[in-house]
């Protein structure tokens, strides 16, 4: 059976944060993986034209949320809105972290990263950040994306 490359890779939905200045945002974002074990780095990949990715460029530093299984709607609604034109953060529960990002309430685990550097690969580019802090609720399971259950 022929496939998208979107339904064969397996991912988890996260949400990625940042804040630059006073302004917080945070999107979508299911294409994320682990990029090295020392120093622990993960990469999130980002098209030019999402107001995350000039946020994240100006201020070095992003926070990649990582949903529980029963937060698909919280995915959704970071997904298909832009923060240039709505707050997306009305009516969601969060905090901050040490360093001033939203944190989503109830995730699976959170994990903030130090920006490093940028590659690009077509239509996105990759954002590859090195770990500043992490929390984890290992009673939780992640939110694994299918292009189902948003598309
Ligand atoms: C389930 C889902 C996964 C997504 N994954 C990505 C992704 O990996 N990279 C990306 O650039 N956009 C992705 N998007 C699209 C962005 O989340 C969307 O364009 C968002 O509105 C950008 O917000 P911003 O302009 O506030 O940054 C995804 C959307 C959904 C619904």
């Amino acid at each position: 059976m022929a496939g998208d490359i979107l339904d064969i890779v397996t991912s988890p939905v996260t949400v990625v944060t940042t804040k630059s200045g006073d302004k917080i945002n945070g999107m979508t974002v299911a294409w994320i993986m682990q990029a090295a074990h020392n120093p622990a780095s993960i990469v999130v990949s980002i098209a030019p034209e999402r107001y995350t990715h000039t946020l994240i460029k100006e201020s070095g530093v992003f926070g990649v949320n990582i949903l529980a299984e029963d937060q698909k709607a919280l995915g959704k609604k970071f997904g298909f809105a832009s923060g240039r034109d709505a707050d997306k953060f009305r009516a969601v529960k969060y905090h901050k972290s040490k360093s001033g990002l939203p944190v989503l309430d109830d995730i699976y685990a959170y994990i903030e990263c130090r920006l490093v550097s940028v590659a690009n690969a077509g239509d996105h580019d990759l954002f590859i950040g090195e770990v500043i802090e992490k929390t984890w609720d290992n009673k939780k399971a992640p939110l694994v994306f299918k292009s189902s259950d948003f598309f």
